[in-house]
């Protein structure tokens, strides 16, 4: 668990950010936005900063109190660009963590090949490149490959996916998503993208002006922003597609029994991906409960949206 205690920070007169508690439990994928203070939060967790006000706690812990290299060891961080290694091979870049731990060769390369497999990279091709053999999106997943290379308990992410185009973003969002459900890590995640924020949070932190203006789930976000700044802040992620609250009120919305066939959806951005383009009904699963929409109503919908 990662606990923010009245943390304030400023750089001489300038006030960076003021008396922010915030909560992150574990096993969450907590995302972080807002104009200005992200990767200032963010970097407080693992000490590459440190606040001029209050405390940052790591389970019951201040952060000041640890061994630094312990405190970082069971931490992964990813960053925009990846930050490989460019002399060392893949395999050895995700290793280096284990590396440093005394975990001999071959384990290390066994861990390596486990690591590439979870990513979506055949280790066989990809375990002796180098990172300048690689496409921008394959040096990210080795990244995030590297970044769990210990198991860690926490991972800090910091728009590590913004310098892809959509398309591998998209993938890399599904391959982030599949990871943190399968290995229940916690993951503090920085973006400027409100789809993003929408896609992959558990919960939302919104920063303005210095000042945590709301803590919530993407729904409570969507449909209560907590006030105006919120509220406009996500409106290009909202109006565009409208809630989910909006959308089950159209009317075009059946409520129907479980079926195999229902993903469970957090947003209509979310549902608008599922739609096939074939004509019939597309079942979903909302808050627990199970609806279909007819294929065409929705995308009827969806452009009516767009028009707006
Ligand atoms: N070492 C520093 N010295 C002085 N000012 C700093 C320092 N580091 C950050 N700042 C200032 O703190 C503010 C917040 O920076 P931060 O990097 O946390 O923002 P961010 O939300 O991550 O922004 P971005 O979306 O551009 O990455 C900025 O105005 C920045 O100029
Ligand atoms: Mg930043």
């Amino acid at each position: 668990m990662i606990k923010y205690e009245n943390v304030g920070m400023r750089y001489g007169q300038n006030v960076i950010l003021k008396d922010i508690t915030l909560t992150i439990n574990n096993g969450e994928l907590f995302v972080l936005v807002g104009p200005s203070g992200k990767t200032t939060l963010l970097r407080m967790i693992n000490r590459l900063t440190a606040p001029t006000a209050g405390n940052v706690y790591l389970n019951e812990k201040c952060v000041k109190d640890y061994d630094l290299r312990e405190l970082r060891l069971h931490m992964g961080y990813v960053l925009q660009s990846s930050s490989l290694f460019p002399n060392l091979t893949v395999g050895e870049n995700i290793a280096i963590q284990l590396e440093q731990q005394g975990v001999n060769k071959n384990d290390r390369r066994k861990r390596a090949i486990e690591l590439l497999d979870q990513v979506g990279l055949p280790a066989s091709d990809f375990i002796d490149r180098h990172p300048d053999e690689l496409s921008g999106g394959q040096q990210q997943r080795v990244a995030i490959a590297r970044s769990m290379a210990t198991q860690p308990q926490l991972i800090l992410m910091d728009e590590s996916f913004s310098a892809l185009d959509p398309v591998l973003r998209a993938q890399q969002q599904d391959l982030l998503l599949n990871l943190h459900r399968q290995s229940r890590t916690t993951v503090v995640f920085v973006t400027h993208d409100m789809q993003e924020a929408l896609r992959l949070g558990d919960r939302i932190a919104v920063i303005n002006e210095g000042q945590l203006q709301q803590v919530g789930t993407p729904n409570e976000i969507l449909e209560q922003p907590a006030n105006q700044f919120v509220a406009d802040f996500f409106a290009t992620a909202r109006p565009r597609l409208g809630t989910m609250t909006a959308l089950l009120s159209s009317k075009l919305v059946q409520k129907t029994s479980a079926t195999d066939q229902s993903v469970a959806v957090a947003t209509v951005a979310e549902l608008a991906s599922l739609t096939p383009d074939a004509a019939g009904w597309l079942y979903f699963q909302y808050q627990g409960q199970d609806y279909r929409i007819q294929t065409t109503d929705l995308l009827h919908y969806l452009g009516h949206r767009e028009d707006r």
